[in-house]
């Protein structure tokens, strides 16, 4: 049996379900924000220990700005949902340069993380504002700030936004494959899970699909053996 302790999700699709349902992007965006609530939900009853989502990366400030302020509005009300009854066992955790962000979201962010610092089962690690070259770039600078000259793999591990587990599996929805500077460090043995199921429709049936097709995989990080 494969170990799962971390998978990370790439949402990918909103814009598209939404398309071809002729409404709306703000919809397709909507529709995804209770995706998110399914699969934390998921995780919960599968017993992950950490699920890492994208849900902003660095490029994305380069949408048209009714749609950015949107996603922000999205973002603060989803944050406030983690304080109910219902994801009492999970702990958010972020990821992401809070340079950018409104500070609207960073008091959010903060006083959900506060709230929710003593909770067990899953850690949510959200990635907003976030892109891997950054987060290595930040890591690499953090260390040299720290007076050090020569840099081990170990010290950039520990310089990361989060100490995690490495994702044991990556997964993105809408058919595109590709990693779009998510996790660049951390991927380096992970499996990776596509399929074209758009992120609004990703629901707990399609989350526990991809978790059976990971339970199959031979994992083997580099040994032949
Ligand atoms: C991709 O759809 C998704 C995003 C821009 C970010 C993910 C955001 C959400 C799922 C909304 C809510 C998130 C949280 C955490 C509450 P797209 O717009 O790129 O779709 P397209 O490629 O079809 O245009």
């Amino acid at each position: 049996m494969n170990k799962l302790s971390h998978v990370a999700i790439i949402m990918d699709g909103n814009g598209r379900w939404a398309k071809l349902k002729n409404l709306p992007r703000k919809e397709g965006h909507k529709e995804g924000a209770n995706s998110v609530e399914a699969v934390v939900q998921t995780a919960l009853k599968e017993g992950i220990s950490v699920l890492s989502l994208y849900a902003f990366s660095t490029e994305n400030w380069a949408r048209p700005k009714t749609e950015v302020t949107y996603l922000m509005q999205l973002l603060a009300d989803t944050l406030s949902k983690f304080t109910e009854d219902k994801y009492k066992d999970v702990k958010l955790v972020f990821s992401g340069r809070r340079l950018g962000l409104p500070k609207k979201i960073l008091t959010k962010l903060d006083e959900v993380i506060k709230a929710t610092a003593g909770n067990k089962k899953l850690i949510l690690n959200l990635c907003l504002n976030y892109g891997a070259r950054q987060e290595i770039t930040d890591a690499v600078n953090k260390i040299l700030a720290q007076g050090k000259t020569k840099i081990t793999e170990g010290d950039i591990e520990k310089n990361l936004y989060q100490n995690l587990p490495a994702p044991d599996l990556i997964i993105r929805t809408s058919g595109e494959e590709r990693l779009s500077n998510f996790l660049l460090w951390q991927a380096a043995y992970s499996e990776f899970y596509f399929t074209k199921t758009l992120w609004p429709d990703f629901k707990e049936k399609d989350f526990l699909k991809a978790l059976l097709a990971y339970s199959k995989r031979e994992r083997r990080f580099g040994n032949r053996g």
